[in-house]
């Protein structure tokens, strides 16, 4: 059966990393006999100029159909002053929303090559391999807000069964981990926050097997930096895992480096980079599309049912990455699109035996 992918580039940088990422995917397609289809449609603010809507309905109805969405990024500040829904990261919002995508994965783990590049000390970043698991559908992004001339507010609400079920995702994922939990959280202060680590507590109590522990939020933004390694699987609410995680993409090397999937109840799912439309370099072929390509092989494993795919991907973006083919912000001299071709040509169907 005909798996069907909506690709959507969006704003910016997007549509480049996007290309970048079709290139290799569709290679890895042929190479292991996936049928794919892609069908491209507009989302963020390139569809409030085609459409006058950041999520058009015919783009909701194609991502509603999808066994997976594929993003480029969407933003930039041409859309900058619209208000409510007239905003691109409404659009964002809404599909997550709509497709109840409520747990985002985000590993970071950096590469030797790439963390060069990083303002952290080489020997503090061997061995760090972290899988943020960030709620994606409540909290600040999704309460009550309202604004007047001289004030605003934004709430932030969360029910248990919302905390419950992605702490019971990021106890599924440190069980093929190395069984650790770190809850981050604001318990000093926030009666969410309290909730939260409630909950916690009562998923310890019930997964002897693994370990947890919880985190204030600041200090965690702290230790991410100062002893990363000691993170494995890291779960917290929404705004925080959006800070931390662009916080951690600093131990990659660069922002540009780190895929996430968004995954919910079903299958399918949203798969997309976690930088932004970067407009100070849209245009310009500096766009890094490692993040968006490894977006692609998280597709193929999580929503594709693909993992041999999503593999190879992996192995040929560490080959590229190796070969020391970088884009200018690591250093490097590689264009957007020539590092999308040496992935695609390091794509193999299988792992290479060593030793
Ligand atoms: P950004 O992530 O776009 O860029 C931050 C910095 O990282 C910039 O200096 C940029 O050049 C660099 N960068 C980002 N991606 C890169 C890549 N692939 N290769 C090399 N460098 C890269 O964040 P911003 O500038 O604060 O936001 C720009 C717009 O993007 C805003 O409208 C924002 O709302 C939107 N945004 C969208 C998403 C998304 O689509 N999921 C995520 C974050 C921000
Ligand atoms: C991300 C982005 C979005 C978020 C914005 C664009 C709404 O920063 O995907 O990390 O805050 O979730
Ligand atoms: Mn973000």
């Amino acid at each position: 059966m005909t798996a069907r992918i909506v690709y959507l580039p969006g704003d910016g940088v997007g549509p480049e990393v996007g290309a970048a990422a079709l290139t290799v995917l569709r290679h890895t397609a042929d190479i292991f006999a996936l049928d794919i289809a892609v069908e491209e449609h507009v989302f963020g603010g390139a569809a409030i100029d085609a459409a006058g809507s950041p999520f058009p309905d015919e783009t909701r109805n194609a991502v509603s159909e999808a066994d997976a969405v594929l993003l480029g990024a969407i933003g930039g500040p041409k859309w900058d002053k619209g208000a409510g829904d007239k905003r691109p990261e409404r659009g964002l919002l809404d599909m997550r929303k709509a497709l109840g995508v409520w747990a985002n994965l985000r590993p970071i783990k950096p590469h030797p090559r790439t963390s060069a590049a990083a303002p952290v000390k080489a020997e503090r970043l061997a061995g760090v391999d972290i899988l943020f698991v960030r709620e994606l559908t409540g909290g600040l992004y999704f309460g009550e807000k309202g604004r007047d001339a001289d004030s605003a507010f934004d709430t932030c609400a969360y029910s248990r069964t919302e905390i419950e079920r992605v702490v019971a995702r990021a106890v599924d994922y440190a069980r093929g981990r190395r069984k650790r939990v770190t809850s981050v959280d604001k318990a000093n202060v926030l009666d969410t926050s309290r909730l939260w680590r409630e909950v916690v507590e009562e998923a310890a109590a019930a997964n002897p097997d693994i370990e947890f522990e919880s985190v204030l939020v600041d200090a965690a933004a702290m230790h991410l930096i100062s002893d990363p390694r000691r993170f494995d699987v890291v779960v917290t609410e929404n705004l925080f895992g959006d800070i931390l995680t662009d916080e951690a993409s600093v131990l990659l090397g660069s922002l540009g480096l780190a895929p996430s999937a968004s995954v919910g109840d079903g299958s399918g799912g949203v798969f997309e980079p976690i930088h932004g439309s970067a407009p100070d370099i849209a245009g310009t072929g500096k766009a890094n599309p490692v993040g968006m390509i490894l977006s692609a092989a998280l597709m193929l494993r999580y929503a594709l049912h693909a993992p041999e795919a999503a593999d190879a991907i992996e192995r040929g973006v560490e080959k590229t990455l190796n070969d020391g083919v970088l884009t200018a912000e690591l250093g490097g001299q590689a264009r957007t699109g020539e590092v999308a071709d040496a992935i695609r040509a390091n794509i193999d169907e299988k792992a290479t035996v060593s030793g």
